[in-house]
């Protein structure tokens, strides 16, 4: 809890958007792993700011540091320390609301709940801690797939009304990462970023919807009752910033669904594998994998800081107007998408790990 994510596969995250670092702490990444940092790296440069003209052009490198945990390039199986240096930060701009509440943004509750906070920047409340999961995410991501062949690809499905039309079965990130918006359906895509250029003009902001698929994870993942797959799924995408909503599978179109439409009819595949020949359950049933793929979607919020003259109250509680100029991201979706696949990876693997330990007594024979 707090700042520590996971049960096996444990990920606490530290630091503050304008600190001189961040970073994270796994803890349980089993030994033996021949860890790429550069594909860390690269999810990394996926997430940061400063990319394209869509997002905010604050121009962080997120370069990452790792001080433990791996030696000749293999996980060792000790805590893993990964750290990345804040070198953007300008919080002079900060200071002249230090004690005015933002519209929409964590500083009211931080204050009710602390009593203080780190103002610059939003402090611990800012995506910035983000960068810190998606490099555990990347570690997990490898894991997953080295072990177990899972692949996990998250895309842009929605800007505020614009819906892209995503086979999940085939997606992958070289078309996600193919247009700056990362929605890979070309029809719709560069619409989006026509809109989200718009915002940004108008001064104003937009929300949208992140979909993601983990394919390859074997049946058997999930922990019923309350370690159902998709309960820990929907915690780890509603602990993103500005998320608002998860679905699972049909989601809530699936309540305007009938039963004869919705069941998901076993079959056999060439290979004699159970599989099902749709898949609205989304790849979980009884909160455990089915082995079709696991299906989810991620609303995200039109985040608060919008260059235009807003109401509020002060600390004294008297009204005043704030307005928020500075580098700030018109839409988030793009930068979201490598967060929703680390808390993706950060969840599976603990099931995963958690499949392994019981897989030692599973099949003991009863007396
Ligand atoms: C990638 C990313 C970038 C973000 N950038 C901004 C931003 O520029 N301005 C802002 O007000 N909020 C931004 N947010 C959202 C805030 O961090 C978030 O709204 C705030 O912490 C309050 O938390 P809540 O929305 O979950 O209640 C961003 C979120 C993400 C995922």
């Amino acid at each position: 809890m707090l700042s520590t994510f996971g049960h096996l596969f444990r990920v606490t995250t530290w630091g503050e958007s304008h600190g001189p670092a961040l970073g994270c702490t796994i803890d349980g990444c089993p030994p033996g792993l021949k860890l790429d940092m550069e594909d860390v790296q690269h999810q990394l440069s996926r997430r940061r700011p400063g990319q394209s003209k869509l997002v905010t052009p604050r121009k962080e490198p997120d370069k990452i540091e790792i001080l433990s945990g791996v030696f000749e390039g293999v996980t060792t199986g000790t805590p893993i320390q990964m750290v990345i240096w804040n070198k953007d930060a300008d919080s002079r701009k900060y200071r002249q609301w230090k004690d005015t509440w933002r519209p929409s943004h964590a500083d009211y509750t931080y204050e009710a709940k602390y009593g203080r906070r780190d103002w610059r920047g939003g402090g611990r409340a800012s995506a910035r801690e983000t960068a810190a999961r998606v490099a555990a995410g990347a570690v997990a991501q490898q894991w997953l797939q080295a072990r177990y062949g899972v692949e996990i690809v998250a895309w842009v499905e929605r800007v505020e009304r614009l819906v892209a039309e995503v086979d999940g079965d085939s997606v992958d990130r070289q078309s996600v990462d193919a247009h700056p918006t990362r929605c890979p359906d070309p029809a719709v895509a560069g619409d989006m970023a026509e809109l989200i250029q718009t915002a940004r003009i108008d001064r104003d902001s937009l929300g949208g919807v992140v979909g993601c698929v983990a394919r390859g994870v074997p049946a058997g993942w999930g922990e019923p009752v309350f370690g159902k797959a998709e309960a820990l799924l929907a915690y780890g995408m509603m602990s993103l910033p500005a998320a608002k909503g998860f679905e699972s599978g049909a989601g809530f179109n699936g309540a305007t669904m009938r039963g004869s439409h919705h069941n998901d009819p076993f079959a056999t595949d060439d290979q004699g594998r159970v599989v099902t020949t749709t898949n609205h359950a989304g790849g979980i049933l009884g909160g455990i994998s089915s082995g079709m793929p696991i299906t989810m979607r991620v609303a995200f919020k039109p985040v608060a800081t919008i260059a235009r003259p807003q109401k509020t109250v002060n600390r004294q509680g008297q009204d005043v107007d704030i307005l928020m100029k500075g580098r700030h991201d018109p839409c988030v979706l793009p930068r979201a998408v490598p967060l929703v696949e680390a808390m993706a990876a950060l969840v599976l693997m603990d099931l995963a790990l958690m499949q392994e330990a019981r897989a030692s007594f599973r099949d003991t024979p009863s007396s």
